[in-house]
Order: structure tokens, then C-alpha cells, then sequence
């Protein structure tokens, strides 16, 4: 990806001296921008986003609020809204009692703006601050998050929604977001304290006790007000940590029209199924009659069998419109750039480790260690081709070193008995197939779900040059091993 009138730089091989320069001029309190070029227009003030702890409403009453971590004071963070081509100018204000940095989860951006802590930037210290500046290419639904101890600070509430508006929005009544998390409270309504249990680690992640829509628990209060003959746009985006959602609109019938923020033939949603990181945009039109109150119902978890997270609650008001509905609005054709398979190097990429798996030993930090001592000694359970990566430590070699605008297929083969929603940075890929048999759709996507034993083809063009995060976004999993990088040089 070129950005016009930039250079974009390969940075994290930069020095040591460079490093330790910038990572001074954090703690100093000053944000370096690293490897940017940029001359910045004088009149552009960046926006304050501040990471601190703050109290929040997830729960009704009679439950007290909770104690969180949040952007802004709230939960989910600010809605930070955008149109294609704008530049995001926002600088990061860590209030917060440990280190963090800001993850822009699926913008195609230049590395230094990526938010990995040691290895596209130094870690954000406590009281310190980072100004992120950099373009919006794409159109579509992104969110943003920590990534520096993802697994608690997301639990604890930080992540927020980035929308990207097309320059030509789709014409319907309302573009409404929600924000879908789950937390694991106490009783008291309080986090529970429990961050990195071994067995969380090795099953499916720090799954929660209460699914929150954009912040809050509402089936047992009004829900979500629609009006009868409204035509909605819903992104949903999946923030939770660990829980994987699989969505059902009960008597209604929401249309898919874009993945992970890009267009998609649009078609009937059905189940719709979205692990940790993913999005779906749908357009949804309010059919039933007024006062009407239908179950939104997340059916992913057979035991537990369909709950409710939300209902559309009708208002009493008469319908919008009686007339008959206009065509599926469409959304502009991506503009990324399209693998060619016939020139495709081919990778394979293995998932292996957790509980009830088949992983032995692996490599953290280029030693070769039993799983008994790597999940004892480092908290690892997972690998990706026999490595292990943990807190983002950079003393081992790349999964994949690629040529800036070599064509890529990824085989991906999930050896374990979990699911694990697959993410790259810097990038998006295009899904090819699953378990050998090509997909319909052929979606646009940065994040995409491995269910036990699945093997899945994804292909894309590595034209952004730089150090790319590739994990696992059960944020549990990604901290207990299973991470890895990409490098485009
Ligand atoms: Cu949304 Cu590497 O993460
Ligand atoms: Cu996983």
C-alpha cells in the first residue's frame, strides 16, 4: 500500500540507539512519530484519547457500576468516525497504572502506526503519551484496542469503534454500531481478578458471564428501539476478548453486506458467525408492526443453547414508510489489491497446542522447551509452526519473510480442539476456502474464524512494507503463545 506524498519506511529494524531514543522520548512524555514523514497542517489539532480507569454502567440496577478501564471515561471507547481518505490525528493520553499502546485492528497503515508495543513502537508508559497519525484508505467498519496485555486491558473495557463513512454513503434511515463485549463479573457486578489462569489460557479464553451491547446489559430493560419500516445499517463488531458469537434475528432478516468492513455480495445473514476481532455490517429492515419486541440471539454456545443479548423494541410510532422498499443499497467495489494465484508463493501455517492437543515442545525465544515447562515457567501453550511468541519479544526469526508485493496463499490448519478467529495486521486477505472446498463469497477480511481441525485458504498481496502482527485473536491464546510476525521487506 503506498500512502501518497509519504515515504513509508521498513522501521522496526531501526537501531538500537533509535530505539532507546524513542522509547526516551516516551517516557519524557514525548511522542516521537516515528519514521513519519508527515509535515503536519497547523490548524490539524490531534484528538486527546485518555486510557484511565473510570467507573461505568454495565449492569442495571439494583448491581452497583462497575470499575473499568475505558477511553474517554466510557465503555465502549468514543465512536471515532471518519471519512475515507482523512487523515486520523490522535494522540494517546496513558492514565492508566501500567503501559499500553493503540492497535487500529484492520487499517491498512503505515507500520510505525500499527501499535504493537517493542516491535512497531515502545510501549506507551504509564503517565506517557503517542500521538497516531496516519490515513484512512479504506472505507468501513474497524475498531481499535490495546495491544499490550490485550487479554486483560480489552476484558477491562478498553476498545472502541473506528468508522470509516464512504464518501458515498448507501442511503438508509439510520448507521447505528453496536459494540458487542462479554465480561466476567463478580456478584458485585466487579471484574473479576482472574487474568491468566492456565486453564483459560488453554481452553477457550477468559469467556465472561454477561454480553454487553455497546457497553451495557439491556435484555432485561427497554433494549434497542427501532421504528416500524425503518431501514437500519447495524456494524457489529466483536470486541470480547475470547467469546465467539453466532447472531440470530429473530423474525427478521438482516442482509450481509460487508466483512470485516469491506463489500460483499450482499446475502441473507442467517447465522452469522463472529469471533473475537471480526465485523459484519447488515443492512436490516424493521418489518414488524409497531409496539412488536424481538430477541437478537447469540446461538454459538449449544450447551448454554440461544440467549438473548438485545432486543429490537418497536416504538408505538406508525410505520416510516408504506411504500414499497428500495433495492439493497450497494457499497463501492474495495479498492485492495487482488492476490494472483497463479503467482502465489504457498505457506502453510499450523495451529497447534492447548488442552487436549497434540504439541509436544516448542520454541520460545529460540529455545526448544517441553509444553510442560513452557505452560509452567512462561504461561505458553500455544504455537504457530512450532513457535511460540509471547509479550511480543522480537529475539526469534519472522513466521514469513515476504518480498514488498509478492502474492501470498496462506494454507492454514487448525491441529487443535479450538477455535481460533485468525488476524493479520497491515493487511487483507481474501478467503479462498475451507477444508479444501472453495467458499462462496470469496470475502474481503483481516480476521477469520478457525473452527477445531479446520483448514483454511486465505491469499493477499503483502504490499505494505514493515513488521506485521499474525495471531490469534482469543486474546488469551494470543498472550500464551499464539503469535507470530509477517514481514514484508
Ligand atoms: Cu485486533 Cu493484533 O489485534
Ligand atoms: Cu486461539
Amino acid at each position: 500500500m503506498d500512502v501518497p506524498g509519504r515515504p513509508l519506511r521498513y522501521d522496526s529494524a531501526m537501531n538500537p540507539e533509535r530505539r532507546t531514543l524513542l522509547k526516551g522520548l516516551a517516557l519524557a512524555g514525548i511522542a516521537p512519530l516515528v519514521g513519519c514523514a508527515h509535515t503536519v497542517p497547523a490548524n490539524s489539532v490531534p484528538r486527546t484519547l485518555t486510557a484511565a480507569a473510570s467507573r461505568s454502567r454495565v449492569v442495571p440496577e439494583p448491581y452497583p457500576d462497575t470499575s473499568v478501564w475505558s477511553y474517554d471515561g466510557a465503555v465502549p471507547g468514543p465512536e471515532l468516525r471518519f471519512r475515507q481518505g482523512d487523515r486520523l490525528r490522535v494522540l494517546v493520553d496513558n492514565r492508566l497504572p501500567l503501559e499500553t499502546t493503540v492497535h487500529w485492528h484492520g487499517i491498512r497503515l503505515p507500520n510505525p502506526m500499527d501499535g504493537v508495543p517493542h516491535v512497531t513502537q515502545p510501549p506507551i508508559a504509564s503517565g506517557g503519551q503517542f500521538l497516531y497519525d496516519f490515513d484512512l484508505p479504506d472505507a468501513g467498519t474497524y475498531w481499535y484496542h490495546p495491544h499490550a496485555r490485550s487479554h486483560e486491558q480489552v476484558a477491562r473495557g478498553l476498545y472502541g469503534a473506528l468508522i470509516v463513512e464512504e464518501r458515498q454513503p448507501p442511503r438508509v434511515d439510520r448507521d447505528v454500531t453496536w459494540v458487542l463485549s462479554d465480561w466476567r463479573l463478580t456478584p458485585e457486578a466487579a471484574v473479576r481478578d482472574d487474568f491468566d489462569s492456565l486453564f483459560d489460557l488453554s481452553h477457550a479464553g477468559r469467556i465472561g458471564n454477561t454480553v454487553t451491547v455497546n457497553g451495557r446489559y439491556t435484555v432485561k430493560e427497554g433494549g434497542f428501539a427501532v421504528r416500524s419500516g425503518e431501514r437500519l445499517r447495524i456494524r457489529l463488531i466483536n470486541a470480547a476478548a475470547a467469546r465467539v458469537f453466532a447472531l440470530r434475528f429473530d423474525a427478521h432478516e438482516p442482509i450481509v453486506i460487508a466483512t470485516d468492513g469491506h463489500a460483499v455480495e450482499p446475502h441473507a445473514a442467517g447465522i452469522m458467525v463472529l469471533g473475537p476481532g471480526m465485523r459484519a455490517d447488515v443492512v436490516l429492515d424493521c418489518t414488524r408492526n409497531p409496539g412488536a419486541r424481538h430477541a437478537v440471539l447469540d446461538e454459538f454456545y449449544p450447551r448454554v443453547g440461544p440467549v438473548s443479548i438485545i432486543a429490537l423494541q418497536y416504538t408505538e410510532e406508525g410505520p416510516v414508510r408504506t411504500d414499497a422498499r428500495e433495492a439493497l443499497p450497494r457499497l463501492p467495489a474495495p479498492a485492495l489489491p487482488e492476490p494472483d494465484l497463479a503467482r502465489a508463493e504457498r505457506h502453510v501455517v499450523e495451529l497447534e497446542g492447548g488442552a487436549m492437543g497434540r504439541l509436544r515442545e516448542a520454541m520460545l525465544a529460540g529455545e526448544r522447551l517441553s509444553l510442560a515447562r513452557l505452560a509452567r515457567e512462561h504461561g505458553v501453550v500455544w504455537a504457530i509452526n512450532g513457535v511460540a511468541m509471547k509479550d511480543h519479544a522480537h529475539a526469534h526469526a519472522p513466521l514469513l519473510t515476504l518480498a514488498r508485493g509478492a502474492h501470498c496463499m496462506l494454507t492454514m490448519k487448525n491441529d487443535t480442539a479450538w477455535h481460533h478467529p485468525m488476524h493479520l495486521h497491515g493487511h487483507v486477505f481474501r478467503v479462498l476456502a475451507r477444508n479444501g472446498r472453495s467458499v462462496r463469497y470469496r470475502e474481503w477480511r483481516d480476521t477469520t474464524l478457525l473452527d477445531p481441525g479446520e483448514t483454511v485458504d486465505i491469499a493477499f498481496v503483502a504490499d505494505n512494507p514493515g513488521e506485521w502482527m499474525f495471531h490469534c485473536h482469543v486474546l488469551d491464546h494470543q498472550h500464551a503463545g499464539m503469535m507470530a510476525t509477517i514481514r514484508v521487506a
